[in-house]
């Protein structure tokens, strides 16, 4: 298995842990939905799996190497995760290719062009290069900052509530859009929502969080 959790627990304090005995795994180029109520422990997932915050209990193993067990941490810089959240996280004083290229310095500057080039005609953005975060809509900025989290080859991507700052009318399309998007590079992911109907759209497969437990009976999305 690409992404093997197993047995992870954590608590900010010395209270109820946040998670309790999470356990699932990922095969390569899989997307993961984790879908769960407000609460109930998806962002700590992320914390965890991302390295910001180091489990109680449990081992964490993606693609062979362990990032946290009893004895081992990996601290977040040298995991190679790439991260999107609600509020897209672009950096608002540079223009889109300025953002792409923010997580590619180690590459020569004809390969990061290269890249950056790569990556807007994966969004399908090439003509917006040159625009600043608010001459973007909700959707470009959406896959504006899928790119910039995919330009650096992360070996495992992780969506936080990706979809909840964006209208109704919206929210389908980009999902397709993202899905495609992320199928294209094969890149295994994780996506994290309390919506069921998003969780369905994008992933290839669902597990549900309750109260920091995962639970493999998935909903059946409507099929
Ligand atoms: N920094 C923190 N310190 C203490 N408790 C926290 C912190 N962050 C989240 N929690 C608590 O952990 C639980 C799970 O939160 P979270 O992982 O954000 O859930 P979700 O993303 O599913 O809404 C909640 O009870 C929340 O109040
Ligand atoms: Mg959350």
């Amino acid at each position: 298995m690409y992404v093997e959790v197993e047995g992870l627990s954590f608590a900010y304090t010395r209270e109820e842990p946040v998670l309790k005995d999470v356990s699932f795994s990922m095969e390569k180029g899989e997307v993961l939905a984790v879908l769960g109520p407000s609460g109930s422990g998806k962002s700590t997932l992320l914390r965890l799996l991302s390295g910001l915050d180091m489990p109680n209990e449990g081992t964490i193993k993606v693609n062979g190497a362990v990032f946290a067990s009893k004895n081992r941490y990996v601290p977040a810089e040298k995991r190679k995760i790439g991260m999107v959240f609600q509020d897209y996280a672009l950096f608002p004083h540079m223009d889109l290719q300025k953002n792409i290229a923010y997580g590619l310095k180690h590459l020569r500057k004809d390969e990061r062009e290269d890249r950056v080039e790569e990556m807007l005609s994966l969004i399908d953005m090439e003509n917006k290069k040159r625009s600043f975060l608010h001459e973007l809509s909700g959707g470009q900025q959406q896959r504006a900052a899928l790119a910039r989290a995919l330009a650096p080859n992360p070996k495992l991507m992780l969506l936080d509530e990706p979809f909840s700052n964006l209208d109704a009318d919206l929210k389908g399309r980009i999902r397709d859009e993202l899905r495609s998007i992320i199928k294209k590079t094969s890149m295994t992911s994780i996506v994290v929502t309390h919506d069921i109907d998003d969780a369905c759209a994008i992933a290839d497969r669902i597990v549900v969080m309750e109260e920091g437990r995962v639970s493999y009976k998935a909903p059946s999305c409507g099929k």
